[in-house]
């Protein structure tokens, strides 16, 4: 009753920004990412009678105030299987943790997988994506390869939402993200909070929910086509309607702090001189770059040299969650 599964964090290119049933975790719009290879978390997971309690230790710290209600999920999981043993968890992401490189959902799906595995369940990918999801909805996002559309669903149960891979890792190699690290701050705000605050509150939401079906179809079509300049253009479009979303609610979020604009500002500038590159940003300050294998050197050392970058992780179309065969205990 071991396991143990490594999964890839995903930068969404349409953003989920939203829910309409915050208890199973389903979206109010669809949303598209991208696996990316070079942000992973492994996790192991063993359910035994010699454990009185369940134990979660992740990078080394032991979880104390469990804000992504990680027992929780874990509980889910338990049920489903008609298991009463408590686990042992502990996770490792080679990444920071909680300041907008999705490290939640890299973490679920590790944690989904290696648990529902552990705990003798066997879940097709569809099923794992639906699971996932109700313990961090992008999680979901994680568990297929590649670029990978979440269909919301119209069901009550939540039956018909889950994450789908639309092209395979290889499919489109010559697309880089380069994730830039500004801050490893803690955020203050949530996107669970933040998400909810804002369909509460913005007065623009209503406009988010009418256009992003237009940026969905787009960004598929390039995905398709690998029409880099198609995806590009609508995935900062749709990262900059999500902030404007975050900015105009009561209160505001701005994740930004002065590197995450100092960036925005040179990718705009390098993209009028001729080296195509975009942005997007997540519920934090880091801003992951879009380019071009060609043009990835280049800028990866550009933004190296600005003030405000700490470190950059280069990141290409990745795998999909796997079991792996070396435990963390
Ligand atoms: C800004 O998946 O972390 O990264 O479902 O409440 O756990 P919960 O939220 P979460 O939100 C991610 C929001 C985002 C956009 C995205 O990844 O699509």
């Amino acid at each position: 009753m071991k396991s143990t599964a490594a999964a890839n964090a995903n930068i969404a290119l349409v953003k989920y920004w939203g829910k309409r049933d915050s208890r199973l975790i389903l979206p109010q719009n669809s949303s598209i990412s991208m696996t990316c290879d070079g942000l992973t978390t492994k996790t192991t997971v063993e359910f035994s009678e010699k454990y009185g309690k369940d134990t979660v230790l992740i990078n080394d710290e032991e979880l104390v105030k469990d804000e992504r209600d990680i027992l929780g999920h874990i509980e889910r999981i338990r049920s489903m299987a008609g298991i009463k043993e408590k686990a042992k968890v502990i996770s490792e992401s080679n990444f920071p943790v909680a300041a907008g490189l999705a490290s939640s959902a890299s973490g679920f799906a590790a944690l989904t997988l290696a648990a529902a595995t552990a705990a003798g369940l066997k879940l097709s990918e569809k099923e794992l994506t639906i699971l996932s999801r109700q313990g961090s909805g992008s999680s979901c996002r994680s568990i297929p390869e590649g670029f990978v559309e979440w269909h919301k669903g119209i069901a009550a149960d939540g039956s018909d939402s889950y994450a789908e891979s639309i092209a395979g890792k290889n499919h489109w190699h010559d697309f880089s993200m380069i994730a830039c690290i500004v801050s490893e701050a803690k955020k203050k705000v949530s996107s669970r909070a933040g998400m909810a605050q804002t369909v509460a509150t913005s007065p623009y939401y209503d406009g988010w929910l009418r256009t992003v079906d237009e940026d969905l179809r787009k960004i598929r079509e390039g995905i398709l086509n690998k029409d880099f300049s198609l995806v590009g253009i609508t995935a900062e479009q749709n990262c900059l309607k999500m902030h404007a979303l975050m900015m105009t609610t009561r209160p505001s979020i701005i994740y930004w702090i002065p590197a995450t604009l100092e960036i925005i500002h040179h990718v705009q500038a390098w993209r009028e001189e001729g080296i195509e590159c975009y942005f997007t940003i997540d519920g934090g300050p880091q801003v992951k770059v879009m380019c071009l294998e060609k043009d990835e050197k280049e800028l990866n050392k550009r933004l190296l040299d600005l003030e405000g970058v700490k470190k950059t992780v280069l990141c290409k179309p990745g795998d999909g969650a796997q079991l792996i065969g070396e435990h963390l205990f």
